[in-house]
């Protein structure tokens, strides 16, 4: 069966950081698709390039330090590092919408919760002020908030921090957004209001054909959420594949390592990596596969040379020296 053409396909994308140090080469080349109604994780550890790859798509990497210096992102035809200023910020918040993990650092503090929501609706969609108060209610309930009227006259510090998440999932899903990025959005949560945002994006997500890029460091979230998963280390993807796959049949030892940690309820996530060593100096890469000096399976190759992403089973990706020969006869 053919296919269906992905909602967004990302080639080759590279984001660098220039610092009086050196190049920090926070995404570095990377390629994957998201599907339409396709919701696809990112996990890795801190600092591996996830963030950064959500501000690229959402054209949100300020220079003069950072710099997309390379790749293609096409979205419906259109390729995002190519298009004006102007069309990228009718895109941003209307057809791609961003959550962060912190509700507060995006929402005004003095403007009513219903305002927030009505401003983008007015902007965009060009509802009148009557139109989009009767929608910014209809969207609180939505996202599972009881009392919208009374909430819609509230300021954001009135409400809880699982409360601001649901209204920011509200603002972001207001204009039906075909692409929904969250980058750790349940991460300032406890466990309980995590399940319920997770339940409100979920539910969103089935009121439109919505996609859903998804970045954690949970795997609970992982296993719970994703059709596919996207795993990155020092600024690359080591693997990628569909969720049952991949949980089953982890390929890369990086990602084995992280499965090997399976996720207990009420443990802290920083808990979840037990893979001994740390993450390479951006600063300090050589030509080596990054992973090389924490792996168990480290051969003489993986000192000198850079893995490739290959296929090694349909529609599954490693990049790892360990699989060169089962991905030739692929
Ligand atoms: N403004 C900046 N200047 C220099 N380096 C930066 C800047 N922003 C990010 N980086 C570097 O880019 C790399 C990727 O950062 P990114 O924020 O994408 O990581 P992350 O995977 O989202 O981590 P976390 O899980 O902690 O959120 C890191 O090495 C980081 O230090
Ligand atoms: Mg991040």
């Amino acid at each position: 069966m053919e296919p269906m053409k992905p909602l967004i396909e990302i080639s080759n994308l590279s984001t660098h950081f220039h610092t009086a140090a050196g190049a920090v080469k926070a995404v570095d080349g990377i390629s994957f698709r998201i599907h339409h109604g396709e919701t696809v994780c990112i996990v890795g550890e801190s600092g591996c390039g996830k963030s950064i790859t959500a501000m690229s798509i959402m054209g949100l990497v300020e220079g003069p330090h950072g710099q997309v210096v390379d790749g293609q992102i096409l979205f419906d035809d259109r390729d995002l590092l190519r298009i004006s200023k102007e069309e990228m910020r009718r895109i941003r918040g209307n057809e791609i919408s961003i959550i962060f993990q912190e509700p507060m650092s995006s929402l005004n503090p003095v403007l009513t919760i219903g305002k927030q929501i009505m401003e983008p609706l007015m902007l965009h969609q060009r509802l009148s002020k009557k139109q989009a108060r009767a929608r910014a209610l209809e969207l609180i309930e939505l996202v599972g908030i009881p009392r919208a009227e009374q909430i819609a006259e509230s300021y954001p510090h009135q409400l809880s921090g699982g409360m601001l998440q649901r209204i920011m999932i509200a603002i972001a899903i207001s204009c039906r957004p075909k692409l929904l990025i969250a980058d750790e959005p349940t991460t300032a949560l406890d466990v309980t209001i995590q399940a319920q945002v997770l339940d409100t994006l979920r539910r969103s997500k089935e009121q439109s054909n919505m996609s859903i890029m998804l970045i954690t460091h949970d795997l609970g979230v992982v296993a719970e959420m994703a059709d596919y998963v996207i795993v990155m280390y020092a600024g690359k993807i080591v693997e990628q594949g569909d969720v049952v796959e991949l949980f089953e049949n982890p390929k890369h030892p990086y990602t084995q390592g992280l499965l090997k940690s399976k996720p207990v309820i009420g443990q802290r996530k920083e808990q979840l990596y037990s893979i001994p060593g740390q993450v390479p100096n951006p600063l300090e890469l050589s030509a080596s596969c990054y992973f090389h000096d924490r792996c168990e399976s480290c051969m003489e190759i993986c000192r000198s040379q850079q893995p490739q992403l290959k296929t090694v089973r349909a529609g599954n990706q490693v990049a790892c020296w360990l699989y060169e020969e089962e991905a030739r006869h692929e």
